[in-house]
């Protein structure tokens, strides 16, 4: 794997990749990479020549008082997980490299939907952090496909909605959501969550399942669907950040007629917020 860190000679290597007719994988990261990571990069694997993987924990799309600082950052981990993968090139600019004008100057790409409710509503600017330093990212790589985690729904939503606005030429791929055994979804921030909490730390995902079951079963009443699965969070000691029932395509509230739904929620364990989902076709 041949590791770059500065966006000049990224583009020389992608340069002679695309001449020779290779198709181009995007997988961009925050790094302390994990199973879930490492199941992107193998499914960008299977339909491209060459798999760019990016590690970059973008200062942008953090909050003031949230966890850039105390982000996981692993590396020399992260690279030995990415060469066992097979991943052919890594990116790992620094903030230098990445925002040389400052963060304050930085052009912005704004996308006015979807972005202020749920994840967005509780930090607001975080999408604009993402789109911007996606667009960045594209720039950059301009790969031929991109995959994002449905983990990330609202995420992986608000990037295929600006890809489509500025006709951005990146095929936009969704990788299932990787779970630990007990069902707790994979991520980064896992690892903020004490030993004490981590039994009880899948209440969200339980929560999410149970709501989908009973809308399955017939339920409409999302109301109390989400009230309830709220209580259910609470009982087992977490604060909710949000729990709804959503239209999967536009992120608003669900109507009782909809057939695509997705139950999206959000909690705060002592160290981490965790964030999930889980849709539901009738
Ligand atoms: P990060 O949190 O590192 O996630 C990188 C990618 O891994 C995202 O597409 C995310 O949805 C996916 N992912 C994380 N945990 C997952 C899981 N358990 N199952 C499936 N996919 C999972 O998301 C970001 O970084 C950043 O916002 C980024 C897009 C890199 C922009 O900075």
């Amino acid at each position: 794997m041949q590791i770059f860190h500065h966006i000049a000679s990224l583009r020389d290597a992608l340069k002679t990749e695309r001449l020779a007719g290779k198709r181009i994988g995007f997988v961009p990261t925050m790094g302390n990479l994990h199973a879930a990571h490492i199941e992107l990069v193998k499914q960008a694997q299977q339909t491209n020549d060459i798999v760019v993987c990016s590690i970059f924990v973008n200062g942008l799309q953090f909050g003031l008082n949230e966890d850039w600082d105390k982000y996981p950052r692993t590396f020399e981990a992260d690279c030995q997980r990415l060469r066992d993968a097979g991943c052919d090139f890594l990116f790992h600019p620094d903030d230098r490299e990445m925002y040389p004008n400052g963060m304050d100057t930085q052009t912005r790409v704004i996308c006015p939907t979807m972005t202020d409710v749920l994840c967005g509503a509780s930090r607001p600017g975080h999408f604009e952090g993402v789109t911007t330093v996606v667009t960045k990212l594209f720039n950059i790589v301009q790969p031929d496909e991109a995959v994002f985690g449905v983990k990330d729904f609202q995420q992986l939503a608000v990037i295929r909605r600006m890809v489509e606005d500025l006709c951005m030429p990146v095929q936009i791929t969704a990788g299932t959501i990787h779970r630990e055994a007990d069902g707790l979804a994979m991520s980064s921030r896992n690892g903020f969550i004490t030993p004490e909490e981590r039994p009880r730390a899948n209440q969200l995902n339980k929560s999410l399942n149970w709501v989908a079951g009973q809308i399955r079963d017939g339920r409409r009443d999302f109301e109390l669907l989400e009230s309830e699965a709220r209580a259910q969070i609470e009982a087992a000691g977490f604060r909710v950040d949000y729990l709804t029932v959503s239209d999967s395509r536009t992120l608003n509230p669900a109507a009782v007629d909809d057939t695509e739904i997705t139950i999206l929620g959000a909690m705060y364990t002592s160290g981490a917020r965790l964030i999930d989902n889980v849709s539901v076709e009738l």
